[in-house]
């Protein structure tokens, strides 16, 4: 298969492209690169032996996507392309919206133009809001807690609509918990640009004597050690979930939507002290207030991406922890210096 993978320069995007391509299907990647560098894809070639076809064209430019369709016979496609900073997008809403959704809606009327309508969304837990319960599964509420997480919801709406209206789409959302890892090879990983939003990059660069301490966001929740408890998921399970996406994509029609998460909870506590063992070296830390719009507990109940996709995380966080302290290690300053 032929497999158009928008934003595939990114984390979670050079990640699949190595399963993709190791499964032998072909990869067509358009990215603007807007956080990423091209080097993850020269990377993504010299772990799988195999080439990739980059367009460095926005999918929010529905004559670029038209050209990359043309050159290429695309069969499916699996859409990451994106804004993804929390905070960012409270601050600049109408870049995240206009970025992520034009970009949904181009691509999505390129696809029907060119009869490729087999289609992998990129969505997040974040679309749960604060849950009501864990383990959470798919037919919980839906809530969007900052612009952000709007745009997975409303790109889910505007699929779910999309799908409703023309039976010939085959569409899977894929909604991540807490993506975390690297590739084993130590040759592509998470490249944050700037200080780390996210938890375990911050870690990292701690270990790594980048910065002085982790700053824990309060000890006072309703959890056993009184910090957040998250979904950790290796990004190799998560690229592997992509694999088994497009795999399934034509057992049904409509929209779809599946977690994508081990079902087991871990707090902050314990991601420093696993990240402590696997680096041999000290986390320093000390907890403040609480983050704005945090929430205590996230944890997915993955059974249907088990009973449906024959998909499940096998990695643990101690697992995670070490390959990405391997990619740390060897490329102190991400892909800057190719
Ligand atoms: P990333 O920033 O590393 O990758 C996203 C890629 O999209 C980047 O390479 C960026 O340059 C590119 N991009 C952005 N806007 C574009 C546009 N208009 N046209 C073309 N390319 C564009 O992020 P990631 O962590 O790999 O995330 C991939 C997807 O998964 C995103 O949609 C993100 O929202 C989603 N997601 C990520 C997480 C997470 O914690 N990392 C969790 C849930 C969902
Ligand atoms: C994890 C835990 C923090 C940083 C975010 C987005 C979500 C999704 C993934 C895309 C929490 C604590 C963190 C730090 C800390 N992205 N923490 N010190 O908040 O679960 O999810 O990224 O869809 O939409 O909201 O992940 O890694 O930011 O935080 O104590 O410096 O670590 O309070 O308990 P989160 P995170």
């Amino acid at each position: 298969m032929n497999v158009l993978l928008t934003g595939g320069a990114g984390y979670i995007g050079s990640h699949t492209a190595v399963e993709l391509l190791d499964a032998g299907h072909g990869v067509v990647v358009v990215d603007t690169l807007v956080n990423s560098h091209e080097e993850s894809l020269r990377r993504v070639e010299r772990i799988t032996g195999r080439s990739v076809a980059f367009h460095p064209a926005d999918c929010t430019d529905a004559d670029a996507l038209r050209r990359v369709f043309a050159e290429h016979d695309v069969d499916a496609v699996i859409h990451m392309a994106g804004l993804k900073a929390v905070g960012e997008s409270a601050r600049q809403p109408l870049r995240y919206y206009r970025n992520n959704l034009d970009a949904l809606l181009s691509l999505a009327e390129v696809m029907d133009e060119f009869d490729v309508r087999d289609l992998v969304l990129s969505s997040s837990a974040t679309v749960y809001g604060n849950p009501e319960r864990v383990p959470i599964a798919e037919d919980a509420a839906l809530a969007s807690a900052n612009p952000y997480g709007a745009t997975k919801l409303f790109a889910e709406q505007i699929l779910r609509d999309l799908a409703a209206a023309d039976e010939r789409w085959r569409i899977t959302a894929l909604r991540y918990f807490n993506p975390i890892g690297a590739h084993p090879s130590g040759l592509i990983g998470e490249d944050p640009q700037g200080v780390p939003n996210n938890l375990f990059p911050y870690i990292a660069q701690v270990a790594s004597g980048r910065r002085e301490r982790l700053q824990v966001f309060g000890d006072d929740y309703d959890t056993a050690d009184g910090t957040g408890v998250r979904d950790y998921l290796h990004v190799v399970d998560l690229a592997r979930g992509h694999l088994a996406a497009v795999t399934h994509l034509a057992d049904a029609t409509g929209f779809r939507a599946y977690n994508l998460g081990t079902g087991k909870g871990v707090s902050v506590l314990e991601g420093v002290r696993a990240f402590e063992r696997a680096s041999g070296r000290p986390v320093p830390y000390e907890v403040v207030e609480r983050r704005p719009g945090d929430i205590a507990v996230c944890y997915a109940d993955p059974s249907a991406a088990a009973r449906d996709l024959d998909w499940k995380a096998v990695r643990g966080v101690d697992e995670a922890c070490a390959d990405a302290w391997r990619w740390q290690s060897a490329n102190p300053d991400g892909f800057a210096r190719g």
